[in-house]
């Protein structure tokens, strides 16, 4: 029996590519050099399905039909890089890969709010420079966590998830916003304080971290007039993408005391980050590594894998974006 082809555009963990190479025909990315728009042209006029990351662009002059691929199987849960406009003239299903990321990218954006807070990027390069002149009781201070505020903005699994370790592991107040206060039956909301707007949430935080997908709505949603509405010992993190802050306001921001700091995952021009970023000492810089575990990465591999072989039997996938 001929099996679906399934074209990767980048390599996948071992056990992800072995688990999809069971059931398709797959066609792998051997370079793993990222695709350009005419490989995935190729791609989409080659292949049943393929399996794009959120690295990717898949604008409307890559998805043109007519395509002989029937599902584009995002392996990453945003799908601000795909027009899916497009991909539906298209005719593809686009597919993503929600859940199985949340508690890592969660864990991260704790592990980034601790290190703006502790000093963490700073004191490591000491170390390193040799230039550490031993313990004093004023040296390398930082801010205490445990019991401040945190503003989570967009409360979904997430943001939930973040919400969870710092209320109940680090013992913080945690105020949420989006449009809809989480239904009274949901077991966090004993425990969280909802704002209807995000002015009245971001002059109440410690720390303000960033849940939301990238829309048109949330485009710079941190801009130089929220960015001076948070405190000067706030510090702000984004876990989110990259195009929901403005960076040179970030930097300004920071720069002039406006804001404590800012722990950052996510860029507007990855891999390319603002320059104005970069030698700013209470900023600290992660290549987007929210998701970045052998764990997540198989779980992610074998969403995809869940979400392809829906489509190839007829079925509605279970994380079908569009
Ligand atoms: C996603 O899935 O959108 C994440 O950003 C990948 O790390």
């Amino acid at each position: 029996m001929t099996r679906p082809i399934v074209a990767l555009s980048r390599r996948l963990p071992a056990q992800a590519e072995a688990a999809l190479a069971e059931r398709f025909d797959l066609r792998r990315n051997e370079s793993d050099v990222p695709w350009g728009p005419a490989e995935f042209r190729v791609a989409l006029q080659s292949a049943d399905g393929v399996v794009c990351t959120v690295s990717d662009r898949l604008g409307a002059d890559v998805l043109v039909p007519p395509v002989r691929a029937r599902v584009l199987a995002n392996f990453g849960v945003g799908v601000n890089h795909i027009d899916l406009e497009a991909a539906r003239r298209a005719g593809l299903v686009v597919t993503n890969t929600p859940d199985v990321l949340t508690e890592d990218t969660a864990d991260l954006a704790m592990a980034l709010l601790l290190a703006v807070a502790r000093g963490l990027g700073s004191g490591e390069r000491l170390v390193r420079s040799g230039q550490w002149e031993g313990w004093g009781p004023t040296a390398q201070l930082g801010t205490r966590v445990s019991g401040k505020t945190l503003g989570v903005v967009g409360c979904g699994r997430i943001g939930q998830a973040v919400a969870r370790r710092a209320r109940f592991g680090f013992d913080m107040p945690v105020l949420y916003h989006q449009r809809q206060p989480l239904p009274s039956t949901h077991d966090l909301t004993p425990h969280l304080r909802w704002c209807e707007s995000l002015d009245e949430l971001l002059p109440a935080c410690d720390f303000v971290s960033l849940h939301v997908p990238a829309t048109p709505h949330t485009r710079q949603l941190m801009d130089a007039r929220r960015l001076a509405l948070m405190r000067p010992t706030a510090f702000l993190i984004n876990t989110a993408r990259g195009d929901v802050v403005d960076e040179a306001a970030l930097a300004a921001a920071v720069r002039s005391g406006g804001i404590a700091g800012a722990g950052l995952d996510v860029y507007e021009r990855e891999p390319q980050v603002a320059a104005a970023l970069l030698d700013l000492p209470r900023v600290v810089l992660l290549p987007h590594l929210g998701s970045a575990t052998t764990e997540t990465r198989v779980s992610m591999g074998l969403r995809c894998l869940a979400n392809l072989a829906a489509v190839f039997g007829g079925r509605v996938p279970p994380d079908a974006v569009c």
